[in-house]
C-alpha cells in the first residue's frame, strides 16, 4: 500500500473558494515571462510564425503538466516533497529538487522585480534622461567583465528589500489571508492598467509596423529546432509548471474543485495576456522607429533586460505622456512580478514548515531571509546582471525541463500513477474530458519532447557554453546545479 493512504493529513489552508484559487494561479503564471521575455522570444523566433511551436507546446506540454500538477497537489495534498513522499518514499527528492529551483528563482526573481520598483518612480521624472543605456547600467553599477563582486549597489538594494517584505509578510499570513488578497487586489489592476497601456500604444504613429514586425510569419523558422525548444521553454516558465508552484496553489483547493475547468482557465488567460504584451511592445517599439526613422528590425535591444529597462525607457521618454505611460509599463511589470514572486516563495515556506514541523509564518521568514541574503549578495552587487544571466539559464533549460521530465516518467513509467491521476483530475472536475491522450501524453510524448530539449541544451553547455566564461559557468551553472543536487 503507498505512503499516501497511511500519511496522517494536517489540517491544511485552503483558498476562499474556485475563484480565489483561478486568481491566484493567473496571477503566478502572469510575470516577467509575459511582459519581459514573450515579445523578444516571439520576436526573435519566427514572429507570427511562433505561434505554431507556441500553440504545439502548449497543448502537447503546457496542459497535460498543468493538469499533472493540479493533480498530484490536489490529490496528495501537500507541499511538493510531501506529495511526492505520499506518492512514494523513493520520490521525495524530486519534491525537494522543486524547492530547490525555486528557492534559486525567487532569489533573482527578486532582483528584478525591484529594479521594476525603482524604473516606476524613475518614469515620474523620466530620471534616465536622454541616455537610457548609461542610466540602467550606472543604476545597477554593473562592473566590466563578468567576475565574482560582493560590493552591494544601494539604488538596487532599497527595492530588492521592499520586494522581499512584500513577499515575506504576504507568505506569512496565510494562503488565502495573505496570497489571495494580494491577488485579488494586483490581479484586476494589473489587466487594467495595462489594457491602458496597449491601447495607447496602438493609438502612436507607427505603431502598425510593430505589430507587422513582430506577427509576420518567418516560416521557415519552423525548420529551426532552436525555435521549438524556445517556445516549449516558454509555455514551461510562463505557466509556472512542472517544478511545483501550481502543485502546492492546487493543494490549497477544496476537495471538490473543477481542475480541468480552472486549468483552461488560466491557460487561456495567460496566453492572451502573452499576445496582449506582444501587442503592447511591439506597437510601442514602431513608434520608436517611426521617431527614428528606422524599421522595426533595425532597432537595437528588442529582448531581455534591455528591452524593458533600456529601449522602453528611451521611448517612454519621446512621447507626450511619457512618464504616465513609463508608470503604467513599470507599475504592471511590478504587479505581475510581485503575483509570481509569492507564488515562487509558496513553494519554498510550506516545505520547510512540513519538514520541521515550524508554523507557516517562521518558515517563511527563515527560508525568505536565507533566500533574500543570497538575493542581495548574489544579484544586488554590480556583476549581479551577469551571475542572473547565467543563473537563469541553467535553472530553466537544464533544472526546470530536468524537474517536469523527471516527473513524467517517475509517475508514468516507474510508480504508474497515471490511471489513478486522470481519474482523480475527472472525479473532481465538473468535465470528464482528461481522457487516454492525457496518459499517452505525460508518459510518452512529454518525455520525448522534454528529453530531446534537455539533451541539446546540457550537450551545448557543456561544449561550448552559454557565451560566458567557462569558469564563471561552471560556478554559477553547473556549480549552482550541483549544490541542488546534493541537498536533494
Ligand atoms: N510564470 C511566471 C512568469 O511568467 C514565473 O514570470
Amino acid at each position: 500500500m503507498s505512503s499516501s493512504t497511511t500519511q496522517p493529513r494536517p489540517q491544511r489552508e485552503q483558498w476562499s473558494g474556485q475563484l480565489g484559487f483561478l486568481m491566484a494561479a493567473v496571477g503566478s503564471a502572469i510575470g516577467l515571462g509575459n511582459i519581459w521575455r514573450f515579445p523578444g522570444v516571439a520576436y526573435t523566433n519566427g514572429g507570427g510564425a511562433f505561434i505554431v511551436p507556441y500553440i504545439v507546446a502548449l497543448l502537447a506540454a503546457g496542459l497535460p503538466v498543468l493538469f499533472l500538477d493540479y493533480a498530484l497537489g490536489h490529490r496528495f495534498r501537500g507541499s511538493a516533497p510531501a506529495v511526492f513522499r505520499r506518492l512514494s518514499r523513493r520520490f521525495e527528492w524530486l519534491g525537494w529538487w522543486q524547492v530547490f529551483i525555486n528557492f534559486v528563482i525567487m532569489t533573482y526573481y527578486a532582483v528584478i522585480v525591484g529594479w521594476s520598483l525603482a524604473y516606476t518612480v524613475f518614469s515620474l521624472t523620466l530620471a534616465w534622461g536622454d541616455d537610457a543605456g548609461s542610466f540602467f547600467y550606472g543604476y545597477i553599477g554593473l562592473a566590466d567583465a563578468p567576475t565574482f563582486s560582493s560590493a552591494p549597489v544601494i539604488g538596487v538594494l532599497v527595492p530588492l528589500v521592499i520586494v522581499w517584505a512584500f513577499g515575506i509578510i504576504t507568505v506569512a499570513r496565510g494562503v488565502s489571508k495573505g496570497v489571495e488578497k494580494a491577488n485579488r487586489l494586483f490581479l484586476p489592476l494589473l489587466v487594467m492598467m495595462f489594457l491602458v497601456l496597449v491601447v495607447r500604444a496602438l493609438l502612436l504613429p507607427g505603431a502598425t509596423d510593430g505589430l507587422n514586425a513582430l506577427f509576420t510569419p518567418q516560416w521557415g523558422a519552423l525548420g529551426d529546432y532552436r525555435v521549438w525548444m524556445a517556445a516549449f521553454g516558454q509555455i514551461f516558465f510562463s505557466l509556472s509548471v512542472g517544478f511545483g508552484i501550481m502543485l502546492t496553489y492546487a493543494s490549497y483547493l477544496k476537495p471538490r474543485s473543477n481542475l480541468v475547468g480552472t486549468g483552461l482557465t488560466a491557460a487561456f488567460a495567460n496566453s492572451s495576456f502573452e499576445i496582449l504584451a506582444g501587442i503592447g511592445v511591439f506597437a510601442t517599439l514602431g513608434f520608436m522607429a517611426h521617431v527614428e526613422n528606422v524599421s522595426v528590425g533595425e532597432l537595437d535591444g528588442i529582448s531581455g533586460v534591455g528591452l524593458s529597462f533600456v529601449t522602453f525607457p528611451t521611448v517612454i521618454s519621446q512621447m507626450p505622456g511619457g512618464p504616465l505611460f513609463g508608470v503604467l509599463f513599470f507599475g504592471s511589470f511590478s504587479m505581475a512580478g510581485l503575483t509570481s514572486f509569492i507564488s515562487i516563495l509558496q513553494v519554498v515556506a510550506p516545505a520547510v514548515s512540513e519538514k520541521t514541523g515550524w508554523s507557516v509564518p517562521r518558515s517563511t521568514i527563515v527560508a525568505g531571509v536565507t533566500s533574500a541574503v543570497l538575493s542581495i549578495v548574489l544579484f544586488g552587487t554590480t556583476t549581479g546582471l551577469y551571475n542572473l544571466d547565467v543563473v537563469d539559464a541553467y535553472i530553466n533549460n537544464i533544472g526546470v525541463v530536468g524537474s517536469a521530465i523527471l516527473m513524467c516518467v517517475g509517475i508514468g513509467w516507474v510508480l504508474r500513477r497515471t490511471s489513478l491521476l486522470q481519474r482523480h483530475l475527472n472525479l473532481v472536475s465538473e468535465t470528464r474530458l482528461v481522457g487516454w491522450w492525457w496518459k499517452v501524453l505525460i508518459v510518452v510524448v512529454v518525455p520525448m519532447l522534454l528529453g530531446y530539449m534537455f539533451v541539446q541544451a546540457a550537450y551545448s553547455y557543456a561544449t561550448t557554453g552559454y557565451g560566458y566564461d567557462g569558469a564563471f559557468e561552471a560556478v554559477f551553472g553547473w556549480g549552482m546545479l550541483l549544490v541542488g543536487a546534493l541537498l536533494t
